[in-house]
């Protein structure tokens, strides 16, 4: 959630970490600062707001230092004000720490300083880290042992950065639930919560684990446990550029993210299709492909819209690969004893690869025995390094805080997971084609429906000042309707309500009037006709009625206001097509309601506390 960033070295700190938290303020962006040490000094700069304000406050004071920590902010405890955001610092300034994640038992620990004679600022959890290692420090103990003391007393979660005045030679990093990387160098390291904020100066990365602290300084970097045992870690060679993360000529990385859906999509499936066999070959599967394709049972986890992709996939499974499956919160699975087994796998989607109540799940299905994959986006991300197997999404960076690409390149992966179980069971090499050719076609349907964009913003015009929307399907395109929903609700901030059509007339029905926009999912499959019903229905009682349809069905514009007509493809691939248009029309409303749609009020970008 909150973006951490740091260096140490020959440079000037300040622009480095001023341009890696722009690179960061997808995170959290209610208020940002740095903390830096020079010449045997400290200083402290942050406010309410954008990183952008922080950059004119420490352009106008003209600093150089080398080395600095800083922390753009998405707050759990205490209102996004000037005194609530990190770094905290102790009573003479001479420490400074920033941190992602929740200290449980802060309250806890804010008595016992108390009673030591601390005093407290800010009304965050954060602040009693640093006035605990300053405790520490104050008991004879280097900043290394203090952190570690420190951490050994904390219940929660953190990734933390500090940096203490009297030994200005380091930076230390620690982590449990939020993720830390340490960026290689010569001359010079650095450390940030997510390798985009370091693309600019090194590829050459180190993941910490939780439970893993880390002392990074100009010329090299030690890692042990909290509880001090030195560590071996493997160096990573990142791939990912930075024009990957360059809006390249857009107005929002969204409406980028949303374009770039025919290459993403081509890329989740590139290598992955065999043409000949109407099959799917998975890297990440090959070892467990057995347990996997004789599980007796699917779960699937995961939070938003990921869950949503993990909908469209318990369709297939069923459909397609005739395995049962369930899909669950994972916020709630975690909590809720599920009844897991050993032949059971369990699948957990996440794009950024740090949520945390995904995360969660994914222990808890290990711990249980069951088989444990993982379908992420983001490289090296922890839910990947945890997961037994899994598949990579290869969308590329996903900026915007709604997920579009990632959608439709979790929904090719699974679709694949589906080939690949369903041709080791009843599906035919016959039928198996027609699913890899309907992939294959993909990134040029997509490139059609993407032309439709200006009459989607057209529609935008007119809906925009709606203050409430329905969105119906059924069967594959219900979890569209729910993904709509969510995308509308979530940048426009209109309120919105995905439902099965047929679920309709059992409630929201009730809604309807000449007010209330009702957005059908309606394509010609297997339930098409009683969609038509539904449709009828709204329509008799007034409704507002838009239309995603197949490009062949003429019928249907005589019942609607609005339809947006999209190319036909197999039934479990159609929702990659008709969650598209929808992304478009909320983020066209959301632009002409004048919003921020890429990093949307209260929101942020991977969600990493509970
Ligand atoms: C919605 C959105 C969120 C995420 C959810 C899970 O547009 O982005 O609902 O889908 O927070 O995030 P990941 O997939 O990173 O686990």
């Amino acid at each position: 959630m909150c973006g951490i960033v740091g260096y140490i070295g020959d440079k000037n700190c300040l622009p480095i970490l001023i341009n890696g938290l722009k690179r960061l303020e997808y995170r959290g962006y209610d208020s940002a600062g740095i903390g830096i040490i020079t010449n045997g000094d400290s200083v402290l700069i942050k406010n309410k707001g954008k990183v952008s304000v922080l950059e004119d406050r420490v352009g106008e004071m003209n600093l150089e230092a080398p080395l600095g920590i800083g922390h753009t902010r998405w707050a759990t405890h205490g209102i996004p004000n000037e005194t609530n955001a990190h770094p905290h610092t102790n009573e003479d300034k001479s420490l400074f720490l920033i941190h992602n994640g929740i200290i449980e038992n802060y309250r806890t620990i804010k008595n016992e300083l108390l009673k030591l004679g601390y005093e407290f600022a800010s009304d965050t959890d954060t602040e009693v880290l640093v006035h605990l290692i300053d405790s520490f420090i104050n008991r004879g103990n280097d900043l290394c042992k203090a952190v570690q003391l420190t951490l050994n007393e904390v219940i929660g979660t953190y990734g933390i950065a500090v940096i203490y005045k009297s030994e200005p030679d380091k930076v230390v990093v620690a982590r449990k639930g939020s993720p830390l990387v340490v960026g290689l160098g010569e001359n010079e390291n650095f450390i940030a919560s997510d390798v985009s904020a370091l693309l600019a100066h090194t590829k050459q990365i180190i993941y910490l684990d939780d439970g893993e602290l880390a002392v990074v300084s100009r010329d090299g970097y030690k890692v042990k446990t909290i509880a001090d045992q030195e560590i071996e870690k493997e160096i990573h060679e990142i791939s990912m550029t930075l024009e990957e993360i360059d809006k390249g000529g857009y107005t929002h990385f969204m409406l980028k993210e949303i374009m770039e859906q025919p290459d993403s999509v081509f890329n989740s499936m590139r290598g992955r299709l065999l043409f000949d066999e109407g099959d799917a070959k998975l890297g990440g599967l090959s070892d467990v492909t057995n347990r996997l394709i004789n599980s007796e049972r699917i779960i699937i986890s995961a939070c938003g819209t990921s869950w949503h992709a993990g909908l469209v996939a318990e369709y297939m499974l069923e459909n397609i690969a005739r395995l049962p499956a369930e899909v669950e919160y994972a916020s709630e699975f975690r909590y809720r004893n599920p009844v897991i087994n050993s032949n059971d796998t369990v699948i957990v989607i996440s794009q950024s690869g740090e949520t945390a109540d995904t995360l969660a799940a994914l222990r808890e299905a290990k711990y249980r025995g069951a088989l444990v994959l993982g379908v992420c986006n983001v490289v090296g991300s922890t839910i990947a390094r945890e997961s037994e197997a899994g598949v990579y999404i290869h969308a590329g960076p996903e900026i915007g805080v709604a997920s579009t690409k990632a959608f439709t390149s979790q929904l090719i992966v699974l679709a694949l997971i589906t080939l690949l179980v369903a041709r080791r069971k009843a599906l035919s090499a016959d039928e198996g084609k027609l699913i890899v050719n309907a992939l294959r076609r993909l990134p040029e349907q997509i490139s059609h429906i993407l032309n439709l964009n200006s009459s989607i913003e057209l529609l935008a015009n007119e809906f925009k000042d709606a203050n409430n929307f329905l969105y119906l399907g059924r069967g594959y395109n219900f979890p569209v309707a729910l993904e709509g929903a969510l995308k509308l609700k979530e940048i426009s901030y209109i309120h919105a309500e995905g439902y099965p059509a047929a679920e309709m007339k059992h409630g929201p029905i009730a809604l309807i009037d000449e007010n209330l926009p009702v957005v059908f999912i309606a394509t010609k499959d297997s339930t098409y006709e009683k969609v038509i019903s539904n449709i009828e229905e709204v329509k008799a009682r007034g409704g507002r009625l838009i239309a995603i349809a197949s490009e062949n069905d003429d019928e249907i514009d005589r019942l609607v206001n609005h339809t947006i007509k999209i190319p036909d493809t197999v039934e479990m691939l159609r929702p990659i097509l008709t969650s598209i248009p929808l992304q478009l029309l909320a983020y066209h409303i959301a632009v002409k309601k004048g919003l921020n749609v890429d990093q949307p009020r209260n929101l942020a970008k991977s969600v990493t506390v509970e």
